[in-house]
């Protein structure tokens, strides 16, 4: 395993009272962990609560989308520099809510990666196939699509400056979790087709599980081989839930 990094996406839920709550409990918590690196990305209109709580911590900022512009006639957008400002070191690219309900698509989210790099920021690509493609038998292939895409669009260096995060869009948010032998395999699957074009990139490159990850899995899951940490929903809404899978990030570590 490599370090791993514990990322909470927060979605669109709290409030101004609930997000102080919550960052503040992270980070009190947070100097239990040793090993494992944590990032909270809540939405955007608490980054900037995000950044006076915890500039300079242990705990690092995200954000969970960036437009692909650098900036002008693009209502309701934020650029990644904006987010750069605030001081996010990761922006969630190609989440599978993004590309289901807001139509981003491979190209989208390579310029999306493209930017934030740019902008000396670390995406973290999303990729997974739904239940019905799984069911199908077309995993792989769907995967290998998404990965190859960035491939082709940015180039195999950009691997070497983003995270990736497998998740199955049939775990997402539904308690259902990937198996931890399940999760392996796809985890092995990217690594493998990146190496395929730079063993060195691919033997460093992080590869996050998502998809219902709790306290009661998480330990199992980042005993993977390839599994070198969790982007987090639902647990990272609840401080003791999270701080729980940093510890488990922790064990797995050592
Ligand atoms: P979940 O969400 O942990 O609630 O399944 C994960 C994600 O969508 O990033």
């Amino acid at each position: 395993m490599r370090q791993p990094l514990i990322a909470g996406n927060w979605k669109l839920n709290g409030t101004k009272v609930s997000a102080k709550a919550l960052m503040t409990a992270v980070l009190e918590g947070a100097k239990e962990i040793g090993k494992a690196e944590i990032a909270v990305c809540p939405p955007f209109a608490f980054l900037d609560l995000g950044e006076r709580l915890l500039s300079g911590g242990r705990v690092r900022l995200g954000a969970q989308n960036v437009c692909t512009e650098a900036g002008g006639a693009y209502t309701g957008e934020v650029s990644a520099a904006m987010l750069a400002e605030f001081g996010c070191r990761y922006v969630i690219c190609g989440h599978s809510e993004r590309r289901e309900y807001y139509g981003e698509t491979d190209a989208i989210v390579a310029r999306k990666l493209a930017v934030v790099v740019s902008n000396r920021m670390t995406p973290i690509l999303c990729v997974g196939e739904t239940l019905e493609q799984r069911e199908q038998g077309r995993m792989q292939e769907v995967i290998a699509s998404q990965i190859d895409a960035i491939i082709e669009h940015n180039g195999i260096a950009s691997f070497g400056q983003l995270e990736i995060a497998y998740e199955p869009v049939w775990a997402i948010g539904t308690g259902k979790t990937a198996s931890p032998e399940q999760a392996q395999e796809v985890h092995d699957f990217i690594r493998h087709r990146i190496a395929g074009h730079d063993a060195t990139i691919a033997a460093k490159v992080r590869i996050l599980y998502g998809g219902s990850m709790k306290p009661g899995n998480a330990g199992e899951l980042m005993s993977q081989a390839d599994i070198d940490g969790g982007l987090i929903g639902g647990a990272a809404l609840v401080a003791e839930d999270f701080l729980a899978i940093c510890r488990a990030g922790d064990a797995a570590a050592s």
